[in-house]
């Protein structure tokens, strides 16, 4: 969840698109051996802009060792995440701090979860928020490709909570509870420096979402596509939360939209992807970039990405910060509550 499927200014005429019933799992149906994509779920191939794109192959999103934040390099580090917000709106982090075995036992966790029938999977994914729903009941007119791929999602899951997941199985409960907790907490120390880099104290950015402790995340597992042209791995959208700390594996087909062009947001073995979200955008006025982003498939492998939203509270008001409000940067957002926020967001998407 948090993530809003938007069209982007790229994406050119609308493709038709039918899905087979939820209860379908692509994962079961490519492991059954099939070899084209059916009639009825893929898309025309008459179209397809953001695939023809030429790619912006030498531009690479930014490299920061956060294990900076602590000690004298911390002014530096700040700096470098500022930049990146600004200019990139995604980046890699390295020497995190998550521990291997967290990461390994995790992706163990992921497996099983994968392993188990789609019926059974399907009973504790907790699924889209409503307003998604409807969001993807409007796939024509949003011109949203057909999705190759499974995701499980939870919402509102404190990984500090030794009772969180309830209904999930056991095998996966404390794996995802370390993993997300670890997850959070990266996205928290970014926070706080990514808050001193707008002139406040470290605290400020948490404190004004609500001091959430809880995340939402999707657990995604993108299976090879027989013609990777006529669907999508994840149609082009931008998440909705303050941050997205995201673990991917070394499969490749993350990209960002700049400047125009899809960027591949390349593997890093032992780095986590972080990218801002609308809700950052907002506090910062729009110096950091909440930026449109998308994953393609291949035909040869599947690839698995797990992503943990750091979010405000219904009730938090998000607004730009005061002083980052002048006469060369009017106020581009008002204050709302973040239900608010995240409300509208999607509603002027559907409209
Ligand atoms: C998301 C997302 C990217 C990925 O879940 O919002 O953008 O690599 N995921 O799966
Ligand atoms: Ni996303």
């Amino acid at each position: 969840m948090a993530q809003a499927v938007l069209a982007s200014p790229s994406v050119g005429k609308s493709l038709v698109v039918k899905e087979y019933p939820p209860t379908m799992s692509i994962k079961e149906l490519v492991e059954k051996g099939l070899s084209s994509v059916p009639e009825n779920y893929g898309a025309s191939t008459q179209d397809r802009p953001p695939l023809s794109q030429p790619l912006k192959e030498d531009w690479e999103t930014p490299v920061i060792d956060i294990s900076h934040l602590q000690g004298p390099g911390r002014k530096q580090t700040v700096d470098q995440i500022a930049r990146a917000c600004q200019e990139w709106g995604f980046f890699h982090v390295v020497n995190h701090g998550v521990p291997e075995a967290v990461v390994e036992d995790m992706w163990q966790a992921y497996d099983m979860l994968f392993a188990l029938p789609p019926h059974e999977r399907a009973k504790f994914d907790e699924g889209p928020p409503d307003i998604l729903k409807k969001l993807s009941q409007n796939k024509e007119k949003m011109q949203m490709l057909a999705n190759w791929r499974d995701t499980m999602r939870f919402r509102e899951l404190n990984p500090d909570d030794e009772g969180a997941i309830p209904h999930a199985p056991q095998f996966f409960r404390k794996p995802a509870c370390e993993f997300y907790r670890a997850l959070r907490n990266v996205g928290l120390e970014l926070l706080e420096a990514i808050s001193e880099s707008l002139g406040m104290e470290a605290g400020y950015i948490h404190n004004v979402t609500g001091s959430n402790l809880a995340i939402n995340t999707s657990i995604h597992h993108y299976s090879p596509c027989p013609d990777p042209l006529v669907t999508i791995g994840l149609n082009p959208h931008t998440d909705i939360d303050t941050l997205t700390v995201l673990l991917q594996d070394e499969t490749g087909g993350l990209q960002i939209l700049k400047e125009d062009r899809w960027v591949d947001v390349k593997p890093l073995p032992d780095s986590l992807v972080v990218n801002v979200g609308e809700a950052l955008q907002v506090i910062s006025n729009k110096r950091y970039k909440s930026v449109l982003h998308r994953v393609n498939t291949n035909t040869e492998r599947a690839r698995s990405s797990i992503s943990c939203f750091l979010l405000p509270t219904p009730e938090s008001v998000i607004g730009p910060l005061a002083h980052l409000i002048n006469e060369e940067n009017p106020a581009v957002y008002t204050n709302v509550t973040f239900e608010n926020l995240f409300y509208n967001y999607f509603a002027q998407i559907i409209e």
